[in-house]
């Protein structure tokens, strides 16, 4: 089970430092606009939308005449207002919170992985969508930061992409496409460093002694070294379906 309290905690703290550091989550934006075959809509609806690295390429690319937000964080808003203003701001869980306008454009860069039924809230969304609207979502895959998950023993993803795919299988899947991203990083301590300025520590609360945090830096050094950098994987995953 995801621990959402956690995932508010994180992602409230790491507002500030989010944007100059989630240097893969600004590519996974802009190959997601690039993915939609429409660019005109009426009205769009961003899910998990953070500090706005995805409503500041909606804003660049897209055309529309309503814009609504949605993050567990509320003070995202403040982020929002700034780059897209009238807008229409739904704070909270998108587990939980209930959609009753249907919307053109459904989207989300990099925070459906958060939620406990993946599966059930793509359906939610999907019936939220107008005759021909599309859903539009980044997600991650199994490969995702696979060294730390290595290291820590942290379970995968809560959702089988495999399963994901069969499940839409019923809908106009459009895209369906991976990728792999490494990132080099000087040494394993400024991988964690990364991890906490963007937030994705809310994975799990994990205390590191100083003996573990030194087994820590020899097993990620040993294992994922290359021409003296260390590595880190991202592992996007894109999925667009029209109703
Ligand atoms: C990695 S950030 C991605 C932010 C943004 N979409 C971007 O392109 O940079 C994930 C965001 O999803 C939000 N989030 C996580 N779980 C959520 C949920 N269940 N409902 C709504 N927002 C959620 C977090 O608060 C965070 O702002």
């Amino acid at each position: 089970m995801i621990n959402k309290a956690l995932v508010k905690k994180r992602f409230s703290k790491s507002l500030k430092t989010y944007e100059d550091n989630a240097v893969i989550q600004k590519i996974m934006a802009k190959k997601l606009i690039e993915l939609l075959v429409l660019k005109e809509y009426n009205s769009i609806f961003e899910i998990g939308c953070a500090t706005g690295i995805l409503t500041k390429e909606i804003k660049k690319n897209l055309t529309f005449k309503e814009y609504i937000a949605n993050d567990i964080v509320e003070k995202s808003q403040e982020y929002i207002n700034k780059i897209i203003y009238p807008n229409i701001f739904l704070g909270g869980d998108i587990e939980e919170i209930e959609l009753n306008k249907k919307y053109n454009l459904i989207i989300s860069n990099a925070s459906l992985q958060w939620c406990n039924d993946i599966e059930k809230v793509l359906k939610k969304l999907i019936n939220s969508l107008e005759e021909k609207g599309t859903l539009a979502i980044s997600i991650f895959g199994d490969n995702n930061l696979k060294e730390i998950k290595d290291i820590f023993h942290l379970e995968n993803n809560t959702y089988s992409l495999n399963k994901l795919k069969e499940s839409l299988a019923k809908y106009k899947l459009i895209t369906f496409e991976e990728e792999e991203i490494k990132v080099e990083f000087e040494n394993p301590i400024m991988v964690l460093k990364h991890l906490k300025l963007t937030g994705v520590n809310a994975i799990k609360e994990v205390v590191l002694s100083k003996k573990k945090l030194q087994e820590f830096e020899e097993e990620y050094t040993k294992k994922y070294q290359n021409n003296g950098k260390v590595i880190l994987t991202y592992n996007p995953v894109y999925i667009q379906i029209a109703r």
